[in-house]
């Protein structure tokens, strides 16, 4: 493919989906999203690779993989000293594949502030895709807890993006926030960006208050929001401190059942088995599914948190599967 002409013409491999798995918040699940959905996918028979744009490097770590400094790294490979096919590594589960990051990246944002296209370093460096031999079908990017550089890189760099949020009271706020941040990266950067999922964890159905906050999500979102809600299930945060998914450490709990249930829906979303099957039949690939354009254009939310004092009278649309494990 040429290296030459527009800047943010989208030069990955056709088949390949890059996704950012993104919310500024900490601690609402994205790392538990991108291991866990990645592992099923992967389980399901798609290549998937996982990067780590983290500086807390929690993903590389619960894969036990994280690089000794100067290491091939994410780091090391948006500064350019080293490239994508250095930095991935294998993990245990054969079709999925990580590329780690070391606390290095602590600081990368204020150094490559300066750089000529800034935003656009992780995407240039993804462009090495075309170079794998086996190159990934899906791409997950495990963003920081910011809306900074490396946030914008990911966005730069992706076709979709998931954002994970807790069903708790606080859920919608900051939405509108990122929800502006990636209209303007739309509009500026990389008008492919699509919103393909918002994904509801930390639900317990016999809560009022979980129930409330997927009624309100689905009532700004709709069908962006997944059918699948993960519920809080106590294997999915013990099972990174052995360093494994959650499919290796305990692969029947609700927590596995909910990732399996979340990948399934993933891949309706983003047609990966038609993809597949157009790969293989060696055919022009089929622009992204309609459903995610569709699905798009969700109603702004408000700017603060709406009041969720009347307990909700919604009813359950997503299975009757919520709950404490
Ligand atoms: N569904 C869940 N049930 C129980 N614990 C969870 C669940 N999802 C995430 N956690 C735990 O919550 C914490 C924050 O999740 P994490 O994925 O690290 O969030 P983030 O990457 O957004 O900061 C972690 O300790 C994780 O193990
Ligand atoms: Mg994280």
């Amino acid at each position: 493919m040429p290296r030459v002409g527009f800047a943010y013409a989208n030069r990955y491999p056709d088949l390949v989906q890059v996704i950012s798995v993104i919310n500024q918040k900490g601690g609402v699940g994205k790392t538990t999203t991108v291991s866990n959905l990645g592992a099923a996918l992967a389980l399901a028979g798609h290549r998937i690779l996982l990067i780590d744009l983290d500086p807390q490097a929690h993903l590389s770590i619960a894969f036990d993989r994280m690089p000794d400094p100067g290491d091939p790294s994410v780091y090391t490979m948006l500064a350019g000293a080293h490239s994508l096919v250095d930095v991935i590594q294998p993990t245990s589960i054969e079709a999925l594949s990580i590329a780690p990051t070391n606390l290095d990246l602590t600081g990368s944002e204020q150094e490559f502030s300066a750089e000529i296209g800034r935003e656009i370093l992780l995407r240039d460096a993804l462009y090495k895709l075309e170079e794998l031999e086996d190159p990934p079908e899906v791409v997950l990017l495990d963003c920081p807890p910011a809306l900074g550089l490396l946030s914008l890189n990911a966005l730069c760099a992706s076709k979709s993006v998931i954002i994970p949020v807790q069903a708790e009271f606080f859920a919608l706020q900051g939405m509108a926030q990122l929800h502006d941040v990636l209209e303007r990266v739309k509009r500026r950067l990389n008008p492919d960006l699509d919103l393909v999922g918002i994904l509801v964890g930390m639900y317990t159905k016999q809560r009022n208050l979980s129930r409330e906050v997927v009624a309100e999500l689905r009532n700004h979102f709709g069908e962006v929001v997944f059918d699948t809600l993960v519920r809080v299930n106590v294997r999915l945060a013990e099972a990174p401190s052995h360093g494994m998914t959650i499919f290796e450490y305990d692969r029947n709990c609700a927590g596995a059942e909910d990732f399996r249930a979340v990948a399934a829906e993933l891949a309706v979303r983003l047609g990966l088995s038609a993809r597949r099957r157009q790969a293989s039949a060696d055919e022009a690939p089929p622009a992204i599914v309609e459903l995610v354009d569709h699905v798009l254009k969700p109603p702004m939310p408000p700017q603060v948190v709406p009041p969720l004092e009347a307990p909700s009278t919604a009813t359950e649309t997503v299975g009757d599967r919520g709950g404490e494990d």
